[in-house]
């Protein structure tokens, strides 16, 4: 087969040779007659072969590299897709609902297949994705015989390279909603309507690990569907939960009556209020669960997104008893580690409080992290205890 050619700069190739799955558009010096979509191959600036990578003529992200050497045909999508399952059965033996397919952290760039017990749930979020989703798609029903194939194609990232925005069934039957396990409670998920695929799954794990923390009064903010109050409410005298959204509470309060609890409620507020609020009120928790939608979702938006993120932990730790557990996330990629912790510390100096770092935990392993791409790493979850 033929493949159009695109010419990297000396930069362009440095960073190719780090195994970074992305070139920027400014690391281009030239594209020979390539379409956005198109599997190209990537030439060092001496007109060597260096890779073979999908095309956009719209993103920043002109390349996404799908292989150094191997050819890229169905065989080789057919491999990843094999290896990505077989990485999942290594992680859990037996799992309702996980993530079968993370993008480039399973060498399938801008691809992301969720599973929800035997619904399959895509997203292809780049042309070259969108360009090879029928293959896909019959590799996924060959490898893994789901009842029912969703499209989530809904994030705006589409818009970037040039497609439409939609949410539909591929294949199979139609579902509007599967009931999974987790933790050994039922809940809800709706592929179609829900927020990203239906769950949080990166969160999936952490959610388990917050039972653990979990006793006497537990106030879940940004609480989504019940993700870690159903989970918590087995160690928890009660929960609360907090969230914006009134679609995802009224099915909290599904998964509650499904799995017989009663100590939890839910409330539809504004966390940053809530918490101001609970504090005005003298409220005190055992344990406060802090799990807010990504703040900074780009560089320029960081400055702000500081500002939001210190106000919420700073609220959330004066309500904390002595002893009490602080669980909070950040899935902002823009907001390192480094940064979080530091935030962390100057809000609880500006308490005059002091917390130890009981644990330092990320997003769930069937989202891993590819190590020569920093970008993978995107979700924070400190575990702080008051002293
Ligand atoms: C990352 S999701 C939470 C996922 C959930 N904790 C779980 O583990 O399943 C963020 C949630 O915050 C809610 N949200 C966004 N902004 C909010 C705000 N200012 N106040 C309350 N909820 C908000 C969204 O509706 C969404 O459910």
């Amino acid at each position: 087969m033929s493949y159009a050619s695109v010419v990297l700069t000396e930069r362009g190739h440095r960073r190719l040779l780090t195994g970074h799955p992305w070139i920027y558009k400014g690391d281009i010096s030239s594209v020979e007659s390539a379409e956005s979509g198109d599997i190209v191959s990537i030439r060092d600036s001496r007109g060597r072969h260096a890779g073979f990578a999908f095309y956009s003529a719209t993103s920043l992200i002109a390349l996404r590299i799908i292989s150094h050497e191997d050819e890229p045909d169905r065989s080789l999508f057919r491999r990843r897709i094999e290896k990505a399952i077989e990485l999942r059965r290594l992680l859990y033996a037996q799992r309702s609902m996980e993530r079968v397919v993370h993008g480039e952290s399973d060498g399938l760039p801008s691809l992301i297949v969720d599973r929800y017990e035997d619904v399959l749930v895509i997203q292809t979020l780049s042309a070259g994705a969108e360009r090879i989703k029928e293959m896909i798609v019959e590799l996924l029903c060959d490898l893994l015989s789901p009842r029912t194939i969703i499209e989530r194609n809904d994030p705006s990232v589409r818009k970037l390279e040039g497609l439409q925005q939609i949410s539909t069934l591929v294949k199979g039957e139609a579902v509007t909603e599967v009931w999974c396990r987790e933790g050994g409670q039922l809940v809800k998920v709706s592929p179609l309507t829900g927020q990203k695929t239906g769950l949080f799954l990166d969160q999936q794990e952490n959610h388990e690990a917050a039972a653990a923390y979990a006793r006497g009064r537990v106030l879940d903010a940004f609480a989504y569907q019940g993700g870690f109050a159903l989970q918590v409410a087995k160690n928890a005298a009660h929960v609360t939960s907090v969230d914006s959204s009134a679609e995802a509470l009224h099915v909290l309060k599904e998964n509650c009556h499904r799995n017989g609890l009663t100590h939890i409620d839910t409330i539809e507020a504004n966390v940053f209020d809530h918490l101001t609020e609970r504090y005005r009120m003298h409220a005190t928790f055992d344990m406060v669960i802090l799990d807010p939608p990504a703040f900074a979702k780009n560089r320029g938006s960081l400055a702000g997104a500081l500002r939001g993120y210190k106000e919420i932990n700073l609220r959330a730790m004066s309500l904390l008893e002595p002893g009490g557990i602080l669980m909070t996330s950040s899935c902002s990629y823009h907001l390192s580690e480094e940064r979080l912790l530091m935030l962390l510390a100057e809000a609880a100096a500006d308490l005059g409080r002091h917390y130890q770092i009981i644990e330092k935990r990320t997003q769930a392993r069937d989202h891993p992290i590819l190590l020569s791409m920093p970008e993978s790493y995107y979700l924070k979850c400190i575990v702080l205890r008051m002293m």
